[in-house]
């Protein structure tokens, strides 16, 4: 089920998770039998610089605490329980401090308002800049590169209240690349947009990958469509644990078996896995799109 290639042998990975427990503290903590499940559990793997990786869940699987737990911020900001280790570089996220950590890997949030405070774009994005310290002549030259890449450059003036949900987004992005981080972690940017949203921050993703090719990228998404086309590896997450990391065909191959097991699989995946057990057809579909063609052609119509 795993894949087999391992690329990570010789030279030493930019992102490694290794053996990473985490459990939030307990919402009451006079509770006497509080939940002890760990929001993430056990979690190893390797992320190389230039790599995208998707991660795949469905709400609760822990993408979002494993966001955090790449920048610090849990259990830093959350406080919790952590055991294991992730490394970005040479920095340990537990150790190091949360703003230093932040010069590394940027976050960009599942709630587009959350990116904000609510300024102009073009302050929205130097406002990053100003917390690292950078000087006033460098962030007046980044925003203008950062809006260029991202092409948010016509929004440059607008307040970011007024923006549509990938507008937003792509803003997001904008500030977080203008950080120049060496890993981008998205936390499921598309999962409250529409298509045409869902699209604007592909096509961003993928400016990013074009333009500074050295960034890892990390986006988490409780739907594979977005992730399984542009990844070159994807990460499956079921209660906190690693079930799955291969690259998108393998995971498309080894998604009716992650089924069985319980592990949710996106429904066109459902669909081909309970046709051929039905009518011991042979179906696999690549995306939505794919399955609705094959089912057109099947039936002829
Ligand atoms: N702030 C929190 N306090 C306590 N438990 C939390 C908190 N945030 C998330 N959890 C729990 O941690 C687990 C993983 O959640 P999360 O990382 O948000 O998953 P996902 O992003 O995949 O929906 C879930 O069981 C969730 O209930
Ligand atoms: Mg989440």
């Amino acid at each position: 089920m795993e894949s087999t290639t391992n690329r990570h042998d010789a030279a030493v990975s930019l992102v490694r998770i290794e053996q990473l427990h985490y459990r939030y503290p307990p919402f009451d903590p006079n509770d006497p039998n509080p939940d002890q499940r760990w929001a993430l559990e056990d979690l190893s793997l390797e992320v190389e610089a230039g790599e995208f990786l998707g991660v795949l869940g469905t709400t609760g699987s822990g993408k979002s605490t494993l966001c955090l737990a790449l920048n610090g911020l849990a259990p830093q900001q959350t406080s919790g329980t952590i055991r294991g280790d992730v490394w970005i570089g040479e920095l340990n996220t537990k150790r190091t401090p949360v703003i230093d950590v932040a010069r590394r890997v940027g976050l960009v949030f599942q709630e587009p308002e959350s990116n904000f405070l609510g300024l102009t774009v073009e302050d929205e994005v130097a406002f990053g800049l100003e917390n690292l310290a950078v000087e006033i002549g460098e962030i007046e030259e980044r925003v203008d590169w950062a809006l260029k890449l991202t092409g948010a450059e016509t929004l440059r003036s607008r307040s970011v209240a007024r923006l549509s949900g990938g507008q937003k987004q792509r803003v997001a992005i904008a500030a977080t690349v203008a950080m120049l981080p060496a890993v981008l972690v998205l936390d499921d940017p598309t999962a409250e947009l529409d298509p045409a949203g869902t699209a604007e921050v592909l096509e961003v993703v993928q400016a990013v990958r074009t333009r500074r090719p050295e960034t890892a990228v990390i986006m988490t998404s409780g739907d594979p469509a977005p992730i399984v086309a542009g990844a070159d590896r994807m990460l499956v997450l079921d209660g906190g644990r690693r079930v799955f990391l291969g690259t998108p065909s393998e995971y498309i191959d080894a998604a009716p078996e992650l089924l069985e097991r319980g592990v949710a699989a996106p429904p066109f995946i459902e669909l081909a896995s309970r046709l051929n057990q039905a009518a011991d057809t042979q179906f696999r579909f690549d995306d939505p799109d794919d399955a609705a063609q094959q089912m057109r052609r099947f039936f002829s119509i």
